[in-house]
């Protein structure tokens, strides 16, 4: 259930230093980063960190990616090698969160991490995500504003629907540029692996870190938590690959040529441009899980670069 709503304040360096000292004192503040909009809070603060939990009615087990400002502050946290320190410095501030074992001086709680020996790390590039992680000067938990399960929000008014007065201030800045979660990148182990495609593609990646393991998205126990087969969830099904649509059907087309005979159709991209697409997927998920309809079709989106990602997360919330 949501309540009332909470305080939304457009980015400001007053609103962002306001986030900041929220955080310090252990509530939770909404903020946009390039990709989704994040539910922070001090990660070093095991009541802040359960809040968050309890926020999202998220199963425990379920790890955080911690948000810093540069990779100084993430050496403190995690242990880098020669792979880890390679993608840091061409994708970083950027939307690549990496697996690495805690150090044994991480000062982040151990339920941020859900007890695992390792850490997800990220540094954001979004200027107001940026400012906020500077100011707040402690590594910033952050999983998506969403409610378990829903899809990721790409916009103030998504997190308000979502979570209501469960956070203590959203920082507006408009919608996200990306619009789909970093990319996960596993480098706890000799064999790097993805655990979650994002924009920065395996294609980015292999050239520095070496061949990737076959990953694990489709195992029905994945080595991330977060990475269950059925997520991303709209409440009505949601089916793939559709060649023609119902009439009680709602139609999430995509490209020049939308089918025709939807109850509603929401268009991804019609110029069927794929980074477009990405940025209006969970907007347009959200907009067509309505109730009056029997499902939701969606058009083929091509699989190659972020198209991957749209699909992997198209594949989880089909899952039933
Ligand atoms: O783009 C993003 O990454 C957004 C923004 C807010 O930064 N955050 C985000 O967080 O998507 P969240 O909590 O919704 O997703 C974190 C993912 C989950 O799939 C989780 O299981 C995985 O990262 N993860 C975190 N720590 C992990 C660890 N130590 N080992 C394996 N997977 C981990
Ligand atoms: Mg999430």
């Amino acid at each position: 259930m949501t309540g009332p709503c909470p305080p939304i304040k457009t980015a400001t360096s007053e609103t962002i230093a306001e986030a900041a000292r929220l955080i310090r004192a252990g509530r939770l503040v909404a903020f946009p980063t390039e990709t989704v909009y994040g539910l922070s809070a001090d990660a070093t603060n095991g009541e802040a960190v359960a809040a968050i939990f309890a926020a999202k009615g998220r199963p425990e087990f379920n790890p955080l990616i911690i948000h810093l400002a540069g990779i100084l502050d993430a050496e403190k946290l995690v242990q880098f090698d020669d792979r880890a320190r390679a993608v840091a410095a061409a994708f970083w501030p950027g939307p690549l969160s990496l697996i690495l074992p805690r150090t044994e001086t991480c000062p982040v709680n151990l339920l941020a991490g859900a007890g695992l020996q390792t850490l997800a790390v990220r540094v954001p590039a979004h200027p107001t995500a940026q400012a906020l992680v500077k100011a707040a000067a402690t590594p910033i938990a952050a999983p998506s504003a969403n409610r378990s399960g829903e899809v990721s929000p790409t916009s103030a008014a998504h997190v308000v629907a979502s979570l209501g007065d469960a956070v203590d201030l959203i920082v507006d800045d408009g919608p996200c540029e990306i619009g789909l979660e970093s990319t996960v990148l596993d480098l706890s182990q000799p064999e790097p692996m993805i655990l979650r495609p994002g924009v920065i593609s395996e294609d980015d990646l292999e050239p520095l870190v070496g061949k990737l393991a076959t990953s694990e998205a489709q195992s029905a126990a994945p080595r991330s938590p977060g990475l269950l087969l059925r997520h991303y969830a709209t409440r009505i099904p949601l089916r793939m690959m559709a060649s023609a649509v119902a009439e009680n059907e709602a139609l999430l087309a995509f490209g020049p040529d939308p089918l025709k005979g939807a109850r509603f159709t929401e268009n991804l991209s019609s110029l069927g441009d794929i980074f477009e697409a990405a940025s209006n997927l969970f907007a347009m998920m959200r907009i067509l899980d309505r109730p009056d309809c029997a499902g939701i079709a969606v058009m083929p989106v091509p699989d190659n670069g972020i198209g991957r990602a749209i699909n992997d997360r198209l594949q989880r919330a089909a899952h039933t």
